[in-house]
């Protein structure tokens, strides 16, 4: 997701310095050149060492080396950085940028460059509640710097409340969000996800073994490219992408409800919800009790949420359909498209090995009225990059 980009760590001195090496062996796991600049108080934490082990690349410490200062190394590292990102960022440092200061290499940088800057503070939560800080922060804000605020909870001080550093999933979200062209901003856009569960009694339900993966990828990636995000969620153990509204669902009837209570003013909607097709005619509102010989049960249909979507779809609207199938894939798939009035419907074929329930994989085929792309084994990521490609691309044709 890092690939080509080069990404300057700016590491201020908090305990919290030991999550930034965390933080950088990610960054370098998605592709990312890391340079990382420590200021003297950093160096009191951790090491130069563990960074330039864990980035492969020399730290920068000093503002007057002999040796990179031949090359005015922190106008040229201002200069190669495609984001710049603080953690821990102290209250000290938040200071100085609030005040242009720049007395060392970091902070010399951060007036040179004009990369966007990702400021993750970190310090005790009486330090952050200080008027101070929050004038700071403001100044930060409106000077263009974006912040991850910090988390709440026990902090190295024995304290309780705002401080810890974000989470490292969160600020790699965010770094990766800044450094992801905003294709979609203006847009919104409504995902459906995992699976539905229908309930015969309280304790019993007709499911399926839907992850949600492949919707909350498709959330994650939409809310990166800054669309207005809504993800229908049907039971599942996935967090929140960050920026997205989620609505959590149980059965089909709750899913109907919240995606058509919203489809109209949205220009994209993706329903990877494995959605059950039927439900116990009859629930029971207490616990069946078991006795001797079979049980029965009478099912009954559900509503076909794509299709009602499908039947009453705004022009302009992109609507994208899943089909998981087992047998004659790209026929059932082509049926669907026009069945549901879809633009575009994504087959797979869950006989394959890496793709459908579960997997963090998927091999599909993109298909449209006029236009078919298979695609190889992929991470689910990866496959809704390729379908927001062509639904952006449909929203730009205005075909659809
Ligand atoms: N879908 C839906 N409502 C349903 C069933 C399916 O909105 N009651 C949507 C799914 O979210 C998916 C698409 O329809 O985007 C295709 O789902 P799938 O289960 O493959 O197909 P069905 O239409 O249910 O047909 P079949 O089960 O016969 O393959």
């Amino acid at each position: 997701m890092l690939q080509g980009k080069s990404i300057l760590l700016g590491v201020s001195g908090g305990i919290a310095v030991y999550k930034a090496a965390e933080l950088v062996r990610l960054f370098v796991k998605e592709g990312a050149s890391v340079h990382v600049v420590m200021t003297a108080n950093a160096r009191q934490f951790v090491t130069t060492l563990t960074f330039q082990a864990l980035s492969s690349n020399p730290v920068g410490c000093d503002l007057f080396s002999i040796e990179s200062e031949s090359r005015i190394s922190h106008i040229e590292k201002a200069r190669e950085a495609d984001l710049v990102v603080l953690a821990p960022a102290t209250a000290n440092l938040m200071a100085k940028m609030a005040a242009g200061i720049a007395d060392d290499y970091l902070t010399t940088i951060l007036l040179a460059t004009t990369a966007p800057v990702l400021v993750c503070p970190a310090m005790n939560v009486k330090m952050w509640e200080h008027p101070a800080t929050r004038r700071n922060l403001k100044t930060l804000t409106e000077l263009g710097y974006r912040v991850e605020p910090p988390a709440v909870g026990f902090l190295a001080c024995q304290e309780e409340g705002a401080g810890r550093l974000a989470d490292i999933s969160n600020i790699l979200e965010s770094a990766l969000r800044l450094l992801t062209p905003p294709t979609l901003e203006g847009r919104k856009v409504l995902v459906s996800a995992g699976p539905t569960r229908e309930h015969f009694d309280p304790v019993r339900f007709l499911s399926n073994p839907s992850s949600g993966k492949m919707g909350y990828a498709l959330a994650r990636i939409a809310a990166r490219r800054s669309a207005t995000v809504t993800l229908v969620s049907g039971p599942c153990s996935l967090e929140a992408p960050a920026r997205v509204e989620r609505i959590s669902v149980t059965s089909a009837a709750q899913m109907r409800d919240a995606v058509l209570n919203l489809s109209a003013c949205q220009d994209a909607i993706v329903m990877t919800a494995a959605v059950s097709d039927y439900r116990p005619a009859e629930v029971s509102p207490r616990k069946i009790k078991k006795s001797p010989g079979q049980l029965s049960v009478v099912l009954a249909p559900n509503p076909d949420i794509l299709a009602s979507l499908g039947a009453a779809k705004p022009s302009g609207q992109v609507l994208v359909g899943f089909a998981a199938e087992t047998e004659n894939v790209a026929e059932n798939a082509r049926d669907k498209l026009m069945r549901k009035n879809l633009d575009l419907i994504v087959a797979n074929d869950l006989t394959k090995e890496g793709a459908g329930f579960g997997a963090e994989t998927n091999e599909v085929k993109i298909m449209g009225a006029s236009e078919e792309t298979s695609l190889c084994l992929m991470t689910k990521e990866e496959v809704a990059e390729r379908i927001w490609d062509r639904v952006e691309k449909l929203l730009a044709s205005g075909k659809n």
